[in-house]
């Protein structure tokens, strides 16, 4: 039986493909407050302003392409049973090839009903006035500051499982998803791969920490894991 490999990614994995992190500039996201194109205050206050900010977010993300780490991901799966629980919006992991991504904060190419329901695959603009067949107004299908984040419990029970977990560009300053390390199993080996890495973890769990970028780290650790590899 293939072993488990759990895989928690954050902004820095897409960063090399030309998608900026969140907290590098003053923790601004693309030049504007997080909260006000990130939470539902937010888009009740200016809900043009808001679409706007994923309309260019998705028009930017259809014009970039998976990088080196992304792919190195995913020749992981001929010897594990990977899963990749992504807090990135976009769809770099699923492009690249990977087949098992979990999104935790949403997706940037789905939108849903103000009145909740279903997401649906959205690849142009969403402007106000454009709206479900029961006529609400759709909304992006991300998981705002203060809103739920309902893959949470599917993420819990994978990282329960994980006989290898690896951390890649991630901050590790978001809960609750940056909680996850704490559902690890006891002697599991944790791997950071960030230049500038957050580590946490139980003294329980052996710990590796690759100081560099995702490109250049996340390659090496694929090669040393398919070298344990059963
Ligand atoms: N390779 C690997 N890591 C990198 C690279 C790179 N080329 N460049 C930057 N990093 C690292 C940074 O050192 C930092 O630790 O990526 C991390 C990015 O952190 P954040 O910008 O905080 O992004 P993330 O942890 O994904 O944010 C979590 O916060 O704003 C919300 O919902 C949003 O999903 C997001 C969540």
């Amino acid at each position: 039986m293939k072993k488990n490999v759990v895989i928690l990614t954050g902004a820095g994995m897409s960063a090399e493909s030309g998608l900026k992190t969140f907290r590098d500039a003053d923790g601004l996201w693309e030049g504007h407050d997080v909260m006000e194109v990130a939470s539902p205050q937010g888009f009740e206050n200016n809900p043009e302003l808001v679409l706007d900010f994923y309309n260019q977010r998705r028009r930017q993300l259809l014009e970039v392409t998976p990088n080196k780490a992304h792919k190195a991901l995913v020749t992981l799966e001929e010897h594990f049973k990977v899963t990749i629980i992504t807090q990135n919006v976009d769809d770099l992991h699923e492009r690249a090839g990977s087949s098992h991504v979990v999104h935790l904060h949403g997706e940037l190419l789905k939108v849903r009903s103000t009145m909740g329901g279903q997401p649906i695959p959205w690849r142009s603009n969403l402007v106000l006035g454009d709206t479900c067949e029961k006529g609400y107004q759709l909304r992006p299908h991300i998981v705002w500051f203060g809103e739920e984040v309902p893959m949470m419990g599917r993420a819990m029970e994978l990282t329960a499982m994980a006989d290898f977990l690896l951390i890649i560009g991630t901050s590790m300053q978001v809960y609750p998803a940056a909680g996850l390390i704490d559902f690890v199993p006891k002697g599991t080996p944790i791997y950071f791969v960030d230049p500038k890495p957050s580590i946490k973890g139980n003294p329980l769990n052996k710990l590796y920490v690759i100081p560099e970028k995702a490109t250049e780290g996340v390659p090496t650790v694929v090669a040393d894991l398919i070298d344990k590899a059963p």
